[in-house]
């Protein structure tokens, strides 16, 4: 009776609570995404147990071939994919027994999930940074090209979001350029670090069988076997570092984004952006939105999101693999998505943004943008910088008044302000005297931007 009731309550309790623990647990519905991944490093495993006797030749074929049809069904959406089989690795070995029977029940052998799902992470991820620096470094082409296009073109730069020196369009994208530089350094800093093979380590301490790394090692690509069991079944930094590294580059993103919305604002009119890279209002007619801009700015709100969700999963954990470690795996999926479109949408885009040379040039001309080579002109008259500085901000005060830009006043009028002002001061007034000069290594002028341009092409074209 006793024994009856029990069985009844655990029965109904136990079966309630197991659906919900299944499904609690799984991650089949999102780490099916490493399917290729688990099969390649599957099949490199199964070679090596049958060099070192472990499987026969035939139960190795039979694997290998197994694999390759289950492989061609996932990709063919036949794959009976289950959640009560918890994740992609038990689906994809009880598919493999179900279709070659006993040999399918050998492949585990020597192995762990815990070293085949550190192996596949970083297989995945090896392949997901190929391609995002194929998108990070179709942008780089993309800007040098704009950046060469547009060269000696005219427009204000800001500190402060405030107009303060003439500068080159070409400047300006050879400085997004460079930030992508440094995050393709970063990105390759983190592909030669992680390149290293968990596989053999098992779950935690390694194993019995007679297993030869090296084989599996050289034919799956990686530099060499963990030297660290328990490291390498436990060790996520790759994903986090990845995380670091992609979430610099949606913030240099965020910040080209935040300066394109503004360029395309009517309120400046700096730039059009191509039609198709933009929206309209469901209620006013008029308006052509920057979307896509504002899409990937707010991008890398979630990419530092994902950054930090990693560094607190790892946060505090003991050695060697826990659960815990599941987790990694959606933030660190949507991490490549973010980035890899992210970068796709601008590479797509900037190189086909419109710029408005006459409103660039206006404004720029209307800052103010040359007062500083007024200073310049008057220390090189022999006026003491600081002083220089003061005579300039009276002049600029006068000029505000009476409504002119610098350039525009007459001779007479500035040489209210400083006696050593001579006729040639309108040379360095022009905004195209003011770029000009400043002809040196990392200078705005136009022949300073072509040389960095041609720089620029020759390291695109060793890549
Ligand atoms: N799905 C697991 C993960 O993503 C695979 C490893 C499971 N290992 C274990 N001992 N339960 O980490």
């Amino acid at each position: 009776m006793t024994k009856k009731s029990s069985q009844l309550w655990t029965g109904r309790f136990s079966e309630a609570t197991d659906a919900f623990v299944q499904q609690f647990t799984a991650s089949e519905h999102f780490d099916r995404r490493l399917y290729a991944h688990d099969i390649r490093g599957s099949q490199a495993h199964a070679r090596m147990l049958a060099k070192v006797g472990v499987l026969t030749e035939a139960e190795r074929d039979a694997i290998i071939e197994g694999l390759d049809a289950i492989r061609a069904e996932i990709e063919a959406g036949e794959f009976p994919w289950d959640p009560a089989l918890e994740d992609v690795h038990m689906n994809i070995e009880k598919r493999l027994t179900d279709r070659i029977g006993e040999a399918g029940k050998k492949l585990h052998t020597g192995r762990s999930r815990n070293d085949q799902v550190a192996t596949d992470i970083r297989l995945y991820l090896r392949d997901a940074i190929a391609e995002i620096r194929h998108q990070l470094i179709r942008l780089q082409r993309g800007l040098v090209s704009l950046a060469e296009r547009e060269a000696a073109t005219i427009m204000p730069g800001f500190t402060h979001l405030q107009v303060a020196q003439p500068i080159t369009f070409g400047h300006h994208m050879l400085a997004w350029y460079e930030m992508l530089v440094r995050d393709q350094g970063r990105l390759e800093d983190c592909a030669a670090r992680m390149n290293v093979m968990p596989l053999g380590s098992a779950a935690l301490a390694g194993t019995s069988y007679p297993i030869e790394r090296a084989m599996t090692c050289e034919e799956l690509g990686f530099d060499y076997p963990s030297r660290n069991s328990l490291d390498a079944v436990s060790d996520r930094d790759f994903a986090i570092e990845f995380s670091a590294a992609g979430a610099i580059i949606t913030t240099h993103l965020s910040r080209m984004a935040e300066e394109m919305i503004i360029w395309a604002s009517p309120l400046t009119g700096f730039i059009e952006l191509p039609d198709r890279f933009c929206t309209g209002s469901s209620i006013m007619p008029q308006k052509k939105n920057p979307d896509v801009a504002e899409i990937v700015r707010g991008k890398s709100a979630r990419m530092n999101g994902h950054l930090m969700a990693l560094l607190t999963l790892m946060k505090s954990q003991p050695l060697a693999y826990n659960r815990d470690n599941q987790e990694d795996k959606e933030p660190l999926f949507d991490a490549v998505d973010t980035v890899r479109d992210s970068l796709t949408a601008f590479a797509d885009m900037i190189p086909n943004l419109t710029v408005n040379h006459a409103r660039l040039y206006e404004t720029a001309r209307a800052g103010f943008s040359t007062a500083t080579d007024l200073a310049d002109y008057l220390v090189r008259q022999g006026v003491p910088f600081r002083d220089a500085h003061e005579i300039v901000g009276r002049s600029v005060r006068y000029a505000t008044e009476e409504g002119k830009d610098l350039g525009e006043l007459e001779l007479d009028e500035l040489r209210q302000f400083s006696a050593r002002i001579g006729e040639d001061v309108f040379e360095v007034l022009t905004l195209e005297g003011s770029v000009n000069a400043r002809d040196h290594v990392g200078g705005t002028a136009p022949t300073q931007v072509r040389a960095q341009v041609e720089a620029a092409k020759a390291r695109l074209a060793a890549l």
